[in-house]
């Protein structure tokens, strides 16, 4: 299988220019366990697609309030970069959401509800009439970004002048949402129907198999690391990682830029 690795002596490949990539997947033929008999892990992972548009969406408008605000024109074309990566991003899984999850029976409304009430409510932009308090909170929404895509360089701009309060919270919460949503697809799946303690005990087994994440270190170690004030997402991933697996990836090789 095809994975982004971590090597003991990476080379910074230097500044890169970040690009939206209209990758393209056919997932007409594609079966709903992708992974054969493996339906936790393969759920666990489709979910993304289900999360991701919304998610995505959100990453655009946060970068969108941010982008007049930094002052470093290199940072700014980093920042629209990243805006139009993510609005490819989000529109490829909602393509994927439509087109595999629903024609396979799944329905995913109750997820997506919850969804949008995290984003729209929990994760939205503060009213207040107090510059500090609307800055604090677009850092906060800033750093959560970060944390889930592994892209800092924003933040070393707006760093200074944030209060850096609860930047453990939302991570939490991203992880309880997670997991709830694999519980869901699990007990909803139309072709396996899986308790919470038979999912449990299958992706236990997807992970000694090395198919996914150990919770422990997903939901655990890596959860923890959020909470040290000192932590920078380059502990879980690097530019040299990332330009490494898009020199394989042949959904990357094949896509218009
Ligand atoms: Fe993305």
């Amino acid at each position: 299988m095809l994975r982004p690795q971590r090597f003991e002596t990476e080379v910074d490949p230097g500044p890169i220019q970040i690009q939206a990539r209209k990758v393209h997947f056919d997932v007409a033929d594609v079966p709903l366990h992708w992974i054969p008999r493996h339906p936790v892990a393969s759920n666990m992972i489709s979910l993304l697609n289900i999360v991701l548009p919304s998610a995505e969406r959100w990453f655009v408008a946060t970068y969108n309030e941010a982008l007049p605000l930094g002052k470093d024109p290199k940072l700014a074309e980093d920042m629209r970069g990243f805006i139009g990566q993510e609005a490819t991003h989000a529109d490829v899984h909602d393509k994927v959401l439509h087109e595999f999850m629903f024609t396979h029976g799944v329905d995913p409304t109750p997820i997506l509800d919850q969804i949008e009430y995290a984003f729209e409510k929990i994760l939205s932009p503060s009213d207040s009439s107090d510059p500090k308090t609307r800055l604090n909170n677009l850092c906060d929404r800033l750093w959560l970004i970060a944390a889930i895509e592994h892209y800092t360089a924003v933040l070393g701009d707006f760093s200074l002048n944030c209060a850096w309060d609860d930047y453990g919270a939302d991570p939490t919460m991203v992880d309880t949402f997670f997991q709830r949503g694999v519980s869901y697809l699990s007990k909803n799946d139309p072709e396996a129907r899986l308790t919470w303690w038979r999912t449990q005990r299958l992706r236990m087994r997807d992970s000694k198999l090395d198919l996914l994440p150990k919770y422990r270190k997903l939901f655990g170690s890596n959860t923890l690391m959020y909470f040290k004030p000192s932590f920078s997402p380059e502990e879980m991933g690097s530019t040299a990682q990332a330009v490494a697996y898009l020199a394989i990836s042949p959904a990357a090789r094949t896509a218009h830029l």
